[in-house]
């Protein structure tokens, strides 16, 4: 059985002072679903402190697909490995529109953060564009594989999928359980033929407590990667309960 969880995405948002309540929060959960928060570079070691001796873990929300070296601005995974990191997530919609990382960055990041021992979360998803063309499938499958083809089909059980379609994040429009459920049942179907049947494949794009339950139903949905209602203990807290 694939795990259940639920990472909160704070993007780029937060404050010593706002992170401190929202992880003094969080860090009370207990549930039967694993938890971690991907927060700025900045304020890693302030998680990794507040979240000390509880279940939530720490992630990062991206990293350097380079080992060390002249690399400005560029953060290693064994940087991240330094500040009790466990988690990296690579290829989120917003870096590969936004910083134009193309699916080879992607891979690459990937296997940095295996090499290091981080477990990589890897974002696909397709725009609306694509989706109304009816290439949701291509894409997605385009994504996923290229990030196999890097690390090999042997290491996909030791990644995390987030199926995140980009019409979806930060608009409040969500995708419905089915669209989720089939593009999930795609990605599956991958990681069966890789022999990485129990990967976890999480569903990220505008889920809120009043729609987290519907979604966490579908049977390939393994929990989800929120951006926004994460920055709210309350409803975070309420989606992790409609997930355990
Ligand atoms: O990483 C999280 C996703 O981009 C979803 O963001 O929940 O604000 O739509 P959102």
């Amino acid at each position: 059985m694939p795990a259940q969880w639920l990472i909160g995405n704070w993007k780029m948002n937060g404050s010593m002072d706002s992170n401190a309540a929202l992880l003094t929060e969080i860090r009370q959960v207990s549930g039967s679903a694993k938890m971690a928060v991907a927060v700025p570079h900045p304020y890693l070691s302030q998680a990794r402190d507040a979240l000390s001796g509880s279940e939530v873990q720490v992630s990062a929300q991206n990293l350097s697909a380079f080992e060390k070296g002249a690399y400005t601005g560029e953060v290693s995974a064994l940087m991240l490995c330094e500040f009790g990191v466990k988690l990296a997530l690579v290829g989120h919609s917003e870096r590969r529109h936004l910083f134009g990382e193309s699916d080879e960055v992607v891979a690459a990041k990937t296997i940095a953060a295996l090499n290091a021992r981080l477990t990589p979360v890897v974002c696909v998803g397709e725009t609306l564009t694509e989706r109304e063309a009816g290439n949701a499938k291509e894409v997605v499958l385009r994504q996923l594989n290229a990030v196999i083809d890097g690390i090999g089909a042997e290491r996909l059980s030791r990644c995390i999928l987030a199926y995140e379609p980009v019409w979806a994040i930060g608009t409040g429009k969500t995708a419905s359980p089915e669209q989720a459920q089939e593009v999930h049942g795609w990605l599956r179907e991958i990681a069966v033929q890789s022999g990485a049947a129990g990967v976890s494949i999480l569903y990220g794009g505008s889920v809120k407590a009043n729609n987290a339950a519907e979604m966490f139903a579908q049977p390939d949905v393994n929990g989800g990667l929120i951006g926004g209602a994460s920055l709210d203990a309350n409803e975070f807290i309420a989606i992790y309960q409609a997930l355990c």
